[in-house]
């Protein structure tokens, strides 16, 4: 297996520890096609305000590792893997900014949540919300996304976002890049990867493809995915980064109860009760 979870150096140490196994180094493989302007990887700089639900979840060394995005005043939705094992009081949220060194404004964390199951089967029900300690403000270059409200339909276009790498191996971002790509059905999403990487799609995951050379590399975890408006996708995992596979995402409209029950507060306990949440082996 030679899939990475798309994070930065930081957490990959937290990762490394706990899930040391499932860990090998990613193919050395960069398309020669990549031109020097592409980004995430293959986009384009974001312009300030494009995606004003972008956060950057920072740790105590003030440099970006994953991406997240903002549902509400005191919410942001992000990977699992991003804050698994994390101490809620180091994590700082970065929002209204493209250059994730320069904030905008700075949030504290006083409590986040991961799905019971995260990680059970491996790699799957990779979703987390981190409560912040103070509502966010709302502004022109801050703002909250709304969830997705209906599966998608094949070959739908969809915009990711982030200050990932901007290739395997290379710098992340500077400034924050986003990128067009299309929503590619369960089944064809199966078929794109090879055989040994099928069994971590899960029935919770969906899935984006272009071509080689555009997607998700380290850093973009955790990160939005945007259609029609609505969050419908958080960066959960690929094949890093853009070398001709498609990115893994948490399906927003999958885990909306879940979401919704959290963010209720009514989900002190039940946010840990398994039985709810299908695994890919209860599908069909
Ligand atoms: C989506 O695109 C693929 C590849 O181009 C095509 O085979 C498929 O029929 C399309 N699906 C829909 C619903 O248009």
């Amino acid at each position: 297996m030679h899939l990475w979870r798309i994070t930065s150096i930081l957490l990959l140490y937290i990762i490394v520890t706990a899930t040391a196994k499932r860990l090998i180094t990613p193919k050395a493989h960069l398309s020669d096609r990549q031109s020097e302007n592409e980004r995430v990887v293959g986009g384009t700089n974001a312009e300030p305000g494009f995606a004003s639900y972008q956060v950057s979840i920072q740790g105590m060394y003030n440099s970006h590792w994953c991406g997240g995005a903002i549902i509400d005043k005191h919410w942001i939705l992000t990977a699992a893997h991003c804050i698994y094992g994390y101490n809620p009081p180091y994590l700082r949220i970065i929002t209204g900014t493209v250059e994730s060194d320069k904030p905008r404004a700075v949030y504290e964390s006083d409590e986040y949540y991961t799905h019971c199951n995260y990680d059970n089967p491996v790699y799957s029900n990779d979703i987390g919300l981190i409560h912040l300690k103070d509502p966010i403000v709302f502004d022109q270059y801050t703002q909250a996304v709304p969830l997705a409200s209906k599966p998608l339909e094949d070959n739908a276009t969809a915009i990711l976002t982030g200050w990932g790498d901007v290739q395997l191996g290379g710098p992340p971002a500077e400034s924050l890049q986003k990128i067009s790509l299309k929503y590619l059905s369960h089944k064809r999403c199966l078929e794109a990867f090879e055989e040994e990487d099928r069994e971590i799609l899960d029935i919770g995951h969906i899935c984006t493809f272009t071509k080689e050379g555009e997607g998700s590399c380290h850093g973009d975890s955790g990160g939005p995915l945007i259609s029609g408006d609505e969050l419908v996708g958080i960066v959960n995992w690929g094949v890093p980064c853009a070398q001709g596979y498609p990115d893994a995402f948490a399906s927003v409209y999958f885990y909306r109860d879940w979401i919704r029950r959290v963010m209720s507060g009514r989900c002190k306990a039940c946010h840990c009760e398994a039985s709810n949440y299908p695994t890919f082996g209860d599908k069909n």
